[in-house]
C-alpha cells in the first residue's frame, strides 16, 4: 500500500524524507520519490524498485538550511510501477503525493486535456496538481487553489503538495486515507501515513479526520473540517514501539488485516461501479467475445476464491466453468480448447504452479486474464489481461484481505460479463451492484462478535478434528475456514460440502469431533439445517455460524440479517477468519509466520 510523508524544518530534508520511507516500507511499494523545496531550488527523484535505488539517485543531493520536503512509496493501481507514475508528479512548478484513488480522475483529466494539458503518468493522482495549477491561474493564492481543487476530487485521498508559489508551506487534505502531522520541541512538523516515521522523532500527533485540509509552515498549522471551520489541533502522545505502530496497534499483521478489509475492500470497488454497470478500464469490451468456458487455476486460499467464482460464472454469467488446482493441472496433460478464457488468481502473482499453468495457456493460443494483487508480478507481465484486486501488501502468511479482495474482483467480473451477454436483468444487475456497495461494511469487525469468539475459542482446542461445512458458495467458503485453521493452529480441519458427510465422515462424529456449520439464511437454508441435525444427532460438538438461532448447536455465532447470500458470505468469511486467529492465540503460535509455511510459493 503507498506511504507519504512530509517535512519542514530545518535538519537534512532529504535524510529525513528517506528514513521515514523506510519505515514505511513494512507495507510493501514497487517504486518511490522525493521532492525537496529549498528556497527557490525545487529537487525531485524518483526510482523504481527498492529504495536502495532512490538512495542511490539522491546520493549527491542536500540540504542544510530550512527546506520542505514530501515523500511517497507507491503500490501501483492505476498504471505500471515505472518511474513516470511513480510520485511526486509534478505541474509546472509544484509537486503532489497521495494516497488513495481519486475515482473522477478519468472525468477531469479529460477536461484539462481539452485545455491542452499533456499528462505524463497514467495515475489519477496527476491530476490534482494539474487542476491545483488551473485554479492557481484563477484564485488570489495558492491555498485557495489547493482548496478549490479538493473539492472538486472525488474518492479516497491523502495529499501532500507544495509549490514555488508558496516555497514554506506545505498543502495537505485527508479523506478516507489515513494521514497523521507529528510535531516537537524543535519546532518541526512531519507528516506521514502512519505512526511509523514518526516515533522518535515526534513525542505529539494529531490524526486528520475525513474532510480535514488545510496548510502547514514553519510556524502555523492551520487544519480546516469538511465545513470550512478552522479546528484546533487533538494532540496525542505517540508510542514509542515502532513494530506496535506497524500493526496500526494489533496483536498481529493478521488481526490488522483481518480489520482493514473493510477498507481495502472500498479501494477494491473504487472507480468501478456506476449504478447499472461494471467497470473496468483494464479489460477490452471485446474481451469475452468468443469465450463459450472459462477455466480458473490456483494454489490454495487463491483456489478457493476460484471455486466460488465457478458458482457466480455460471449462476450469473452463464458460461460453463471449470476450477484446477494448479499444481495439478500441470501434469495431467489437459485438454484446452481456443474458446476458453483461462483466469489464474494469485495474491503474490509469482506462484510457481500457477504461473506455470498460465505459460501452458499462453502457448496452447488460449486468451489468459489474471486476478492479482501484485502489479508487475510475473503473472501480471505474462497474462493478456489482468484486474489488480488492490489489497495492499498482506504480511500474514494467512490470506485474509487477498481472498476477500478476490471474491469482490469476481463478483463484479460477473456483473461485467452479464451486462455484456444480457444474462441478467439490468434491475438485477443494479440490485446486485447495490449489494456490493454494502460489502465493506458487512465486513466490518463487530466488538461484541470478536469478544464472543474470544471466549468461545477456548472451548475449541482439542479434541480429534474439525470440519467446516457449507453449501453452494459457503462450501469453498468452509474449505477457506479449515485451511485458516490448519495453517495457523496446527489442527486437523476439513472444508466438506454440508450434504456430503452423510456419505462417511458422518463416521466420525462424536463429542470430540468439532463442527463449524455454515448456516446461511439465504442460500439452501434448510438443506444445510438438515445436515447440521444430522450431525448433532451423532453428537458431534456444533457451532453455528448463522444470523438465526438454531437449538441443535452447542455454540451459535450470530452475523447480521441480510436479504442477498453473497453479504452473509462476507460476514462469515470475518468470523472463520477470527475464529481460527483466536484459537492459534490459545494455543501459543506465531500467528503470522507459522511453521513450516512461506509467503510466496515460488517452488514447486
Ligand atoms: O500468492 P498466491 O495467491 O498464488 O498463493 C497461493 C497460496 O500459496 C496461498 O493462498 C496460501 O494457501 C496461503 N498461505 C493461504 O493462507
Amino acid at each position: 500500500m503507498c506511504g507519504i510523508v512530509g517535512y519542514i524544518g530545518k535538519k537534512n530534508t532529504k535524510e529525513i524524507l528517506l528514513s521515514g520511507l523506510k519505515e514505511l516500507e513494512y507495507r510493501g511499494y514497487d517504486s518511490a520519490g522525493i521532492a525537496v523545496l529549498s528556497g527557490d531550488d525545487f529537487s525531485s527523484f524518483k526510482a523504481v524498485g527498492k529504495l536502495i535505488n532512490l538512495e542511490e539517485k539522491t546520493k549527491n543531493f542536500t540540504t542544510d538550511s530550512f527546506a520542505i520536503g514530501i515523500g511517497h512509496t507507491r503500490w501501483a493501481t492505476h498504471g505500471k510501477p515505472t518511474e513516470l507514475n511513480a510520485h511526486p508528479h509534478i505541474g509546472e512548478s509544484s509537486y503532489v503525493v497521495h494516497n488513495g484513488i481519486i475515482e473522477n480522475y478519468a472525468q477531469i483529466k479529460k477536461e484539462l486535456e481539452n485545455d491542452g494539458i499533456k499528462f505524463l503518468s497514467q495515475t489519477d493522482t496527476e491530476v490534482i496538481i494539474h487542476l491545483f495549477e488551473k485554479k492557481l491561474k484563477t484564485t488570489t493564492n495558492a491555498f485557495e487553489a489547493f482548496k478549490k481543487t479538493i473539492e472538486d476530487l472525488e474518492g479516497a485521498y491523502a495529499i501532500l503538495l507544495v509549490t514555488k508559489n508558496e516555497p514554506k508551506t506545505i498543502f495537505f487534505a485527508k479523506n478516507g486515507s489515513p494521514m497523521l502531522i507529528g510535531i516537537n520541541e524543535e519546532n518541526e512538523k512531519y507528516f506521514a501515513s502512519s505512526d511509523s516515521p514518526l516515533i522518535g522523532q515526534c513525542n505529539k500527533v494529531n490524526y486528520f479526520d475525513d474532510g480535514d485540509y488545510g496548510y502547514v509552515t514553519e510556524d502555523t498549522i492551520n487544519v480546516y473540517n469538511s465545513a470550512h471551520k478552522l479546528k484546533k489541533l487533538n494532540l496525542l502522545e505517540l508510542s514509542t514501539n515502532k513494530l506496535l505502530a506497524q500493526k496500526d496497534g494489533f496483536r498481529f499483521f493478521m488481526e490488522k488485516e483481518i480489520y482493514e478489509q473493510s477498507s481495502v475492500i472500498s479501494d477494491t470497488l473504487m472507480g468501478r461501479l456506476s449504478d447499472d454497470e461494471i467497470l473496468f478500464d483494464e479489460l477490452d469490451k471485446s474481451f469475452f467475445d468468443d469465450i463459450n468456458e472459462i477455466k480458473l487455476c490456483a494454489c490454495g486460499t487463491s483456489y478457493h476464491s476460484a471455486l466460488t467464482a465457478s458458482y457466480m460464472f455460471e449462476r450469473y454469467s452463464k458460461i460453463r466453468c471449470s476450477v484446477e488446482v494448479a499444481s495439478e493441472f500441470r501434469y495431467r496433460k489437459p485438454l484446452m480448447d481456443k474458446d476458453t478464457l483461462f483466469i489464474v488468481i494469485s495474491q503474490s502473482g509469482e506462484t510457481a504452479d500457477t504461473l506455470e499453468t498460465l505459460k501452458m495457456a499462453k502457448e496452447a493460443g488460449l486468451k489468459t486474464l489474471v486476478v492479482c494483487n501484485v502489479d508487475n508480478s510475473s503473472m501480471v507481465r505474462l497474462a493478456d489481461a489482468c484486474i489488480l484486486t488492490r489489497a495492499g501488501i498482506e504480511k500474514g502468511v494467512a490470506s485474509t484481505k487477498a481472498f476477500a479482495t478476490q471474491v469482490v474482483v469476481f463478483w463484479m467480473l460477473n456483473l461485467y460479463i452479464a451486462k455484456q451477454k444480457k444474462t441478467l436483468s439490468s434491475q438485477e444487475i443494479s440490485k446486485q451492484i447495490s449489494l456490493l456497495r454494502e460489502v465493506p461494511s458487512s465486513v466490518k469487525v463487530k466488538d461484541t462478535t470478536h469478544e464472543k469468539i474470544k471466549r468461545l475459542s477456548k472451548r475449541y482446542l482439542y479434541g480429534h478434528g474439525f470440519f467446516f461445512i457449507g453449501r453452494d458458495v459457503f462450501y469453498p467458503l468452509a474449505l477457506e475456514g479449515a485451511l485458516k485453521l490448519k495453517e495457523i493452529s496446527y489442527l486437523h480441519a476439513e472444508g466438506y460440502p454440508s450434504g456430503e458427510m452423510k456419505h462417511g465422515p458422518i463416521a466420525l462424529a462424536d463429542p470430540e469431533l468439532f463442527t463449524i456449520a455454515l448456516l446461511p439464511k439465504n442460500m439452501l437454508y434448510e438443506k444445510a439445517k438438515s445436515n447440521i441435525e444430522e450431525l448433532s444427532a451423532r453428537d458431534s460438538t456444533i457451532c453455528a455460524i448463522s444470523a438465526t438461532e438454531f437449538d441443535k448447536a452447542d455454540d451459535h455465532i450470530m452475523i447480521s440479517s441480510y436479504d442477498n447470500y453473497m453479504l452473509e458470505f462476507f460476514e462469515m468469511m470475518v468470523v472463520l477468519q477470527l475464529l481460527s486467529l483466536e484459537i492459534s492465540v490459545r494455543l501459543g503460535n506465531d500467528v503470522d509466520m507459522p511453521r513450516n509455511l512461506a509467503k510466496s510459493v515460488t517452488v514447486e
